[in-house]
């Protein structure tokens, strides 16, 4: 059986810290899958399509890396992937309460697939994709946070 982990979010743009968290993903499964959620609790900016095509520009370099969207449960999507690991990043204490909800709610409903967390490099751990959306439509350099095909796009879209 191939050692799978499934990265889920919005990714309303993928951000430099979403990829840092998958290239130590690749490191540690055989295939990571980087599913992006189709009808997130919130409203994106960019449409599914634009999302996961930006999400493949960011990890056009990893052949193990799969992008998807799913729609439904994420442990559903697990299941249909037969991924036993979901992966999330830790980037401060503040994620933790939300985290660890959503942790221990899959767990209900999949009591066989766990979820794995992991810390993003130091240098990322104040990124958010809202705060990354809000600097860009107000003129600030994002290339620090985004690739730059990424950067373009915030630019075009939001300005
Ligand atoms: N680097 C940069 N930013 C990061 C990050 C990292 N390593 N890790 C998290 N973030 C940011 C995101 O950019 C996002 O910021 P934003 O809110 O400003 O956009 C925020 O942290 C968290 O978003 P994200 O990681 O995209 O996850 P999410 O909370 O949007 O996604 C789902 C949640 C999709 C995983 C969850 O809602 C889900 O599983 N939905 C499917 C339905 C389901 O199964 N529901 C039952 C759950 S029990």
């Amino acid at each position: 059986m191939t050692n799978k982990a499934i990265y889920p979010g919005t990714f309303d743009p993928i951000t430099r810290g979403h990829s840092d968290l998958v290239k130590r993903a690749t490191r540690l499964f055989d295939r990571v899958i980087v599913a992006l959620a189709a009808k997130p609790g919130k409203q994106p900016v960019f449409t599914l399509e634009e999302r996961l095509e930006l999400a493949r520009t960011a990890l056009a370099e990893y052949d193990n890396v799969e992008i998807c969207s799913f729609d439904g449960l994420l442990v559903e999507f697990a299941r249909i992937k037969q991924a036993r690991v979901i992966l999330r990043g830790l980037r401060a204490v503040s994620d933790f309460d939300y985290e660890f909800q959503l942790a221990g709610m899959n767990r209900k409903l999949a009591p066989d697939v766990e979820t794995l967390f992991l810390t993003p490099a130091e240098q990322y751990s104040n990124i958010s994709s809202s705060l990354v959306r809000e600097i860009a439509a107000l003129g600030g350099d994002v290339t620090p946070f985004v690739h730059e095909k990424i950067r373009d796009e915030l630019t075009r879209k939001l300005r």
